[in-house]
């Protein structure tokens, strides 16, 4: 029997929600290039794109912002957990997969049996998971949470949520982020989603399996450290007085030689440049722009260029490229985030996209059941415990 490890390349499910071209580069989110949708949809939209399959009017829009805006505030039961939480000082993920289980503690279902009811715990998890955040960021920074704002649009009530300012340009460059990552394909997370669903389980469950999925280095948690990396080779430039790109070469030569991952580089799907990161860079440039730090994003684009070319070199047939986490290190540290909240504005985001493949599998209705091939010993007998070996 074949062993297919990692189900690399393993086809698992049709979906409507993205698409992923590997070789080419191309991501398609709801059948838009993300290149196209990223820098003009609203979060609202791309979520609706998700879930209803097309891009909703005006009202629609309108409406999806209302229903998610009056739905944002949290149980009493999942606020006390957080509070727990912030004084164990619990990672930010942490503290959102425990919380995100206790939502069901205001009585309502998590999921129902026809389409409405599920769309329904849909909505309230993708509400709610902002606010979980900032609450916590703020709770365990020994801040007072700040009270969701139903005048506010999705993206920036989340940044009002956390403390920021939200200028416009802010707004957009956040919103940009949210709609470029919102799905991927049957990313591991995803993937997860669909298993636990496929049970007949329920919404909140699927997301719960998603999150502890996608908190892992090797998924979600790759932005914080793609930006302590920029940042320490900076430090080191400067102590060293070599350039940028050297001091950056030799960071990564080092690191290569030590088997490390570089944060920010190779993706299983992709063989060519992450078309999302050119999306995010883009954004980030604009932001960076209109106020902030300019030369970071110069910076950014000479370690990126130094480390590819040592990872061609050192892992020739690899083809190890850029992906999405490298970017969005820059953006999200642009538009303010301490490099604790990237991976939970990441998962912000991407709940839509594991409600909409929930969805989609419920609609399905298929159990994912794989096989395993049995490579332990065989016994005839078991033995009595008296006469085993010590
Ligand atoms: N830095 C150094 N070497 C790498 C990297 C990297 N970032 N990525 C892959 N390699 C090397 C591996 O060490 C391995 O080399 P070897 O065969 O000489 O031992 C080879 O490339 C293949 O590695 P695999 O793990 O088999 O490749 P896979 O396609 O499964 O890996 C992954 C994909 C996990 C994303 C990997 O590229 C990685 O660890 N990257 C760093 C973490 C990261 O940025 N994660 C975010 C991904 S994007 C997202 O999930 C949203």
């Amino acid at each position: 029997m074949d062993v297919v490890r990692g189900l690399a390349g393993v086809v698992a499910v049709a979906t409507r929600i993205s698409r992923v071209d590997g070789d080419r580069g191309e991501l398609a989110i709801g059948g838009y290039p993300v290149e196209e949708i990223a820098p003009h949809a609203t979060y609202e939209e791309a979520l609706y794109l998700l879930w209803h399959g097309r891009l909703p009017s005006a009202d629609e829009a309108e409406g999806l912002h209302h229903r998610l805006a009056s739905r944002r505030w949290l149980p009493a039961g999942t606020v006390t957990l957080l509070h727990a939480a912030a004084t164990r000082d619990l990672p930010v993920m942490d503290a959102l997969r425990m919380a995100v289980d206790t939502l069901q503690l205001d009585g309502r279902p998590a999921r129902g049996g026809d389409l409405d009811a599920n769309l329904d715990a849909a909505v309230d998890v993708v509400a709610r998971v902002p606010t979980i955040v900032a609450a916590y960021a703020r709770m365990r920074s020994g801040s007072v949470p700040v009270a969701p704002d139903p005048a506010r649009r999705h993206a920036d009530n989340y940044l009002r949520m956390l403390g920021i300012e939200a200028t416009p340009a802010l707004v957009r460059a956040l919103e940009t982020y949210l709609v470029t990552v919102i799905d991927h394909g049957l990313s591991a997370s995803t993937f997860a989603a669909r298993v636990v669903v496929s049970t007949r389980s329920d919404v909140l469950s699927a997301v719960v399996g998603a999150l502890g999925a996608f908190k892992g280095p090797l998924h979600g948690g790759a932005p914080g450290p793609a930006l302590e990396m920029v940042f320490e080779i900076r430090e080191r430039a400067a102590r060293s007085r070599r350039s940028l790109d050297d001091e950056a070469r030799l960071w990564a030569e080092e690191a290569v030689a030590a088997g490390a991952r570089l944060m920010g580089f190779g993706h299983r799907v992709y063989r060519v440049r992450d078309p999302r990161a050119e999306v995010l860079a883009e954004a980030a440039q604009r932001l960076f722009a209109d106020g902030g730090d300019p030369r970071l994003q110069s910076d950014a684009r000479t370690v990126e260029r130094a480390i590819l070319e040592v990872l061609r070199s050192r892992k020739p047939g690899r083809r190890i490229e850029t992906n999405v986490e490298f970017y969005t290190a820059l953006l999200l540290h642009g538009v303010g985030l301490d490099p604790e909240l990237f991976t939970p504005t990441f998962a912000v985001s991407r709940v839509g996209g594991w409600t909409a493949h929930v969805l989609e599998q419920i609609a399905d209705d298929t159990l994912m059941r794989p096989t395993s091939a049995y490579v332990g010993e065989s016994h005839d007998r078991f033995p009595p415990s008296a006469s085993r070996p010590d």
